[in-house]
């Protein structure tokens, strides 16, 4: 920085030494005034960003020479490899695009992408008919093991009826054949650690994404150990006719319950309103969106939720809990077996797969309540299965799960 005054008044100094009197004093100024504009032509025309927009203004006030070398559309790539898009050509906000996103990669920040998600419309009505769809989010590592079935699960289903997410680790890319229901259905990730927060700024990742899609009315959340035990008609029909969402929510006095409750929550969250739950839920719209747009409590879970606190058990049980208890069914639709005991529930194997034990899953002779009465379906999927169970469940799929 001081080099460079030096130089400058060493530039200077020969105008300043001969001139005295007024005049030349001015036309000093003007020279200088002549040097700074000439410089900043010269900047401007070097720069590759404003040289692209001067060609994109160009090319968009000269109609003459757009017809000539483009197409219906016309591309013009910028920065970074952004399409910028001719809107007098192509309908930049066009409705199709966006009540349902074309395509789900996207550039938008968290923070962007669950203010945008939050948007709610007031007016009652709308101006398309909308069919309630299910939203099948999939909260994965690396692959989807039981892909196979649920493919066969979405097979001739009316696609305006669900749709499907995957958040998988940022690094790690599905490879799915574009004849797939599941192609092209990644979102944008980032990386997850278990038991940690961003396991809940995952699920709200792909609650917000699933969000964009102004049909999407009910939302699950499943893992790649995940499969469905009743066909698509079924679970569709289980969740967008029940008045109530499903995540499980209980007080657990132990102290793998309360024990893991900080009183520095207080006096947001009392003790007496800490709830447990798994963490693989089913919510309508209306909770989505609340719970995408809350902070208050989010930030609580962040700062005195921490290890052997977990706040993907925590977080969603406790937030209804606290504002919207009436809305939730306090119970969950994914059945898992936590029989054995330990940290981790049951995982069932090739040998574990028979038409009685999926039966059971499907129906033990149990009521469960639904809307205002009982019906004996309490589970739509059931976890936990490993890879190697695909193929006996695939034997079963037609048979049993009637898909
Ligand atoms: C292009 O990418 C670079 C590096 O990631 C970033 O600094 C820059 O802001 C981006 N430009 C635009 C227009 O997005
Ligand atoms: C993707 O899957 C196809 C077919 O299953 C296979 O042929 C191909 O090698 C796979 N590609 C990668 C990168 O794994
Ligand atoms: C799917 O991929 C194949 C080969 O990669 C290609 O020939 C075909 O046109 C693609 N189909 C669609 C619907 O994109
Ligand atoms: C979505 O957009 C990205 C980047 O713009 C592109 O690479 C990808 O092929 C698109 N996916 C689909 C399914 O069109
Ligand atoms: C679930 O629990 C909440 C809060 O305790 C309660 O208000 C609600 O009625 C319960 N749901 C059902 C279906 O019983
Ligand atoms: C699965 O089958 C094996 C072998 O019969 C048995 O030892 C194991 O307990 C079964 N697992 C479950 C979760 O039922
Ligand atoms: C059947 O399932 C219900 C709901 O999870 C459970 O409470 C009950 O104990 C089960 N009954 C049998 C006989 O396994």
């Amino acid at each position: 920085m001081k080099n460079r005054l030096d130089k400058e008044d060493i530039e200077t100094r020969p105008l300043v030494s001969i001139t005295r009197d007024s005049s030349v004093s001015l036309l000093r100024m003007l020279t200088t005034l002549i040097i700074f504009v000439v410089g900043v032509v010269i900047g401007l025309a070097s720069s590759s960003h404003i040289d692209k927009y001067f060609t994109f203004q160009m090319e968009q006030s000269n109609p003459k020479r757009t017809n000539a070398n483009a197409g219906p559309v016309q591309r013009v790539y910028g920065e970074n490899c952004t399409i910028v898009v001719n809107c007098e050509k192509e309908d930049c906000l066009s409705m199709k695009s966006f009540v349902r996103p074309r395509n789900y990669s996207h550039r938008m920040s968290d923070e962007e992408l669950f203010w945008r998600a939050s948007l709610v419309p007031t007016k009652d009505e709308f101006p398309f008919r909308r069919v309630p769809k299910v939203a099948f989010m999939f909260l994965t590592r690396g692959p989807l093991p039981f892909l196979p079935l649920w493919e066969r699960f979405f097979t001739g289903q009316d696609v305006d009826l669900y749709s499907i997410y995957v958040h998988a680790n940022p690094r790690y890319s599905l490879n799915i054949t574009n004849v797939s229901v599941f192609f092209g259905r990644q979102i944008p990730s980032q990386d997850v650690a278990w038991g940690s927060v961003n396991l809940v700024d995952a699920e709200k990742r792909l609650l917000a994404n699933a969000l964009l899609d102004f049909s999407n009315e009910r939302f699950v959340l499943l893992s790649e150990s995940c499969i469905p035990v009743y066909n698509f008609p079924t679970v569709y029909d289980y969740l967008t006719k029940s008045a109530h969402s499903f995540v499980e929510s209980y007080d657990d006095p132990s102290r793998y319950g309360r024990g893991r409750y900080s009183r520095r929550m207080m006096p947001d969250i009392q003790l007496s309103e800490w709830r447990k739950g798994s963490q693989w839920f089913e919510i309508n719209r209306n909770l989505a969106i609340k719970i995408i747009s809350d902070t208050k409590y989010y930030t609580l879970f962040k700062k005195y939720c921490k290890p052997s606190c977990y706040p993907d058990e925590h977080y969603i049980p406790t937030y209804l809990q606290i504002l919207h208890g009436p809305q939730n069914a306090n119970r969950t639709v994914t059945y898992v077996d936590w029989s054995l005991g330990g940290p981790h529930p049951a995982a069932f194997t090739d040998v574990n797969i028979t038409e009685e034990f999926i039966q059971s899953i499907r129906d033990n002779g149990t009521l469960c309540q639904y809307n205002e009465g009982f019906i004996p379906i309490c589970y739509l999927f059931a976890r936990k299965f490993d890879p190697s169970a695909l193929e006996p469940l695939l034997d079963l799929s037609s048979t049993v799960m009637e898909f």
